[in-house]
């Protein structure tokens, strides 16, 4: 057992729920591990897992009894699916079957393993398990996709022979990739007592009820940052321009349209942050008057001329606004086409902020709509470049970058 993983697990409350694949099976050396590494562990198991997999197994592995039925009265007295979810500090559903996945995405809670993720607060892990065709299913895909987006983490699924007789995605990670993954879905809480601030997505300047002048910002990576927050233990208020993505677990959502609206709530609330992150792509100009009706096309003539103004820049105001508490740490974001170092060096000492992360938007898996982005972080002891990583986990590399400023900024962590 590697030391790094028991350091981090240790004491650790890890709830595993097992569904009913063939690869429950791996449940059993998967909770092992978790014991070995000095976790508490306590087992869900659906009825289905049942059928590959006997309670007893797992509750002499984990030590603890294990849950089966919402309904048991026995069962509801000892281990009450709301004390299950509230002792969590990890929910592993592993395996994780294209039903309970399908189940989890749509919050249903019929049966324990369900009830307790919709009860639970805790990050989520999923360790999915299925054969390659209902893997590959737009279905599962989607469910996948909208776990994600609550902030769900993943492992695998592995490629390879599956017991079905396919060969190809589907296979649940080996236990040991699982046991890394709950080191890094636990990840640090460093920013516990601390308050984070993300501005996120596009904004939309209205040209007349029907029209706007927007951009390609989905808002991922900007909710990406406000979910790596949440689980690194900050309070987070999240500005968001229109997206259809879904409010991560325990954000205050703002919403707003314009950049004039976004700059008015940053402002509202850049008091007593510990961090701001401009992640969102904010309009640089917008159009000079909004018609109240729809413009007519017949009207308009053949190609109408629509006269622009400056938006506010809210980041460059940031820096010397006046705050009753403490400046934040101020982290801007660059979208860049061409000379993306010499211009995010020149754009963070133009705005002045304390971070900037500059990526190439021209660049296959960046900037916009991706779910992957490669950045540079600029700051003020130089750049340092990252590969390509998911936008989790770039989100995870700026927070890192923030705690590590925060001594400077004279906070202290808790
Ligand atoms: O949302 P996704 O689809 O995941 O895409 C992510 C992203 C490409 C939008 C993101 O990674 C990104 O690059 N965000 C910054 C986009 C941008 O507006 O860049 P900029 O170089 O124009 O602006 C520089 C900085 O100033 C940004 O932090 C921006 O938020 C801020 N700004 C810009 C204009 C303005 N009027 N006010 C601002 O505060």
């Amino acid at each position: 057992m590697a030391t790094d993983e028991t350091d981090a697990l240790s004491g650790r409350r890890i709830v595993i729920a097992v569904s009913g694949g063939i690869a429950a099976y791996k449940a059993a050396e998967l909770v092992r591990l978790c014991i070995k590494a000095g976790a508490e562990v306590r087992v869900v198991m659906t009825k289905a897992a049942q059928k590959f997999i006997t309670p007893l197994t797992l509750q002499a592995l984990s030590q603890h009894p294990v849950a089966t039925d919402t309904f048991d009265l026995q069962q509801e007295s000892t281990i009450g699916h709301i004390e299950l979810a509230d002792w969590a500090e990890l929910l592993v559903i592993a395996p994780a079957t294209g039903d309970i996945l399908a189940r989890l995405a749509h919050g249903m809670a019929d049966d324990l393993a369900t009830t307790v993720a919709l009860a639970c607060r805790a990050p989520l892990l999923v360790a999915p398990a299925m054969n390659v065709n209902m893997w590959n299913h737009p279905a599962t895909q989607k469910n996948l996709q909208t776990l994600v987006e609550r902030g769900a983490h993943t492992v695998g699924p592995g490629t390879g022979e599956l017991a079905c007789g396919w060969v190809g995605s589907g296979r649940m990670s080996e236990p040991a990739e699982v046991l890394a993954a709950c080191v890094r879905a636990l990840g640090p809480r460093d920013l516990v007592g601390q308050t984070v601030l993300v501005a996120a997505g596009p904004t939309y300047e209205a040209i007349d009820p029907v029209r706007f002048v927007g951009n390609r910002s989905t808002g991922k990576m900007g909710f990406a940052v406000a979910r790596a927050a949440v689980r690194r233990g900050a309070r987070v208020v999240l500005v968001a321009g229109p997206t259809a993505l879904q409010t991560p677990a325990g954000c205050e959502r703002i919403d707003v349209e314009s950049a004039a609206q976004m700059r008015d709530a940053v402002m509202a609330r850049a008091d007593g942050q510990t961090a701001i992150v401009m992640t969102a792509a904010v309009a640089d100009y917008r159009p000079k008057t909004v018609a109240k009706k729809k413009l007519k096309k017949e009207k308009l003539g053949a190609a109408p001329t629509i006269d622009l103004e400056p938006n506010p820049d809210i980041l460059a105001e940031l820096p010397g606004r006046a705050y009753k508490f403490r400046r934040p740490v101020l982290v801007g974001f660059a979208a860049e086409t061409d000379d993306v170092e010499k211009r995010a060096v020149e754009k963070r000492r133009k705005k002045g902020c304390d971070l900037l992360v500059a990526n190439d938007v021209t660049e296959a898996g960046s900037g916009f709509g991706t779910d992957t982005n490669r950045v540079l972080l600029v700051g003020a002891e130089g750049v340092e470049r990252l590969p390509l990583l998911t936008k989790d986990q770039v989100a995870d590399r700026i927070l890192d970058r923030v705690v590590a400023l925060l001594p400077k900024a004279g906070l202290k962590l808790a």
